[in-house]
């Protein structure tokens, strides 16, 4: 018998007309990150940005977030848009919510796109990585984001390119405002999925993998070999990108997008 999950309502911006073209955002962040490709695409697409369950201006609830729970969120928010079928973008963890929503209703999918993503599970080792980053977090109290935000913000961008300091200090604020209960939640949920590698060769929508050719997080070679398996893959490797390529390579990121997003009406 399939879970239950009770959604919740989420924070989220609704621009633009046309085709719906969905973009979630990863783990600590919140569909700020987006701002570029909002700029670029409000003009051509119905976007709908939302903030993941227990980021940004999203409640947080107690509990694990499985990425099925994340993804009955953003069905519901569609549901309550009366949208059917979208184009679905997702960043890192946005990834793995669209590749649990495509498990789950394939048929309200026009495509997916994975940006600094994979379909893989966490291995033994990734797993005890956040179940000791949870561990910290709760300890730290209140002060979990700055716990997080310490361990990630010098991964975030591409190895051997000294970051643009606004940037930096962008994503820090960004991160410092995550609440712990959704940060625990999150990576609790992350660590709890499933392999969705096995859903590729199936997909018979378009497939995009874009990854930073820089990306220490999610190594550039996981979008390589995504693309062997899938059915209908596109993949892109933008130059001098980390882990957030819509944000550090900002231009060549949305061009790849944009060519992406064009296939799939023809
Ligand atoms: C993210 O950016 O969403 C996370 O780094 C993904 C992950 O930790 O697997």
């Amino acid at each position: 018998m399939q879970k239950q999950y009770i959604p919740i309502p989420l924070h989220f911006v609704d621009i633009g007309g046309g085709i719906p073209l969905v973009f979630l955002h990863g783990f600590p962040f919140s569909g700020a990150i987006w701002r570029e490709q909002q700029k670029a695409f409000a003009g051509l697409y119905r976007l709908i940005i939302p903030d993941l369950r227990g980021h940004g201006g999203s409640a947080s609830t107690a509990g694990v977030y499985e990425m099925d729970l994340m993804a009955a969120d953003v069905f519901n928010l569609l549901d309550q848009l009366k949208i059917d079928k979208a184009i679905w973008i997702g960043h890192s963890m946005g990834g793995y919510v669209a590749l649990a929503g495509y498990h789950m209703k394939p048929e309200r999918f026009r495509a997916l796109g994975l940006i600094g993503s994979q379909t893989s599970a966490d291995d033994s080792v990734a797993r005890e990585r956040r179940s000791q980053l949870v561990e910290k977090v709760l300890q730290a109290g209140v002060r979990g984001a700055q716990v997080v935000t310490d361990a990630m913000i010098g991964r975030l961008f591409a190895q051997g390119i000294t970051p643009d300091p606004e940037l930096v200090e962008e994503l820090t604020r960004l991160m410092l405002k995550a609440d712990p209960t959704g940060i625990v939640g999150t990576l609790k949920g992350m660590a709890a999925r499933p392999d969705s590698t096995p859903l590729l060769p199936e997909m018979d929508i378009p497939f995009l993998a874009l990854t930073g050719a820089k990306d220490v997080i999610i190594p550039p070679e996981r979008a390589e070999r995504m693309g062997e398996v899938a059915q209908t893959p596109t993949v892109i490797v933008v130059d001098d990108a980390g882990h957030m390529p819509m944000l550090e390579q900002p231009y060549a990121t949305t061009e790849a997008l944009r060519q992406f997003l064009e296939s799939v009406q023809r």
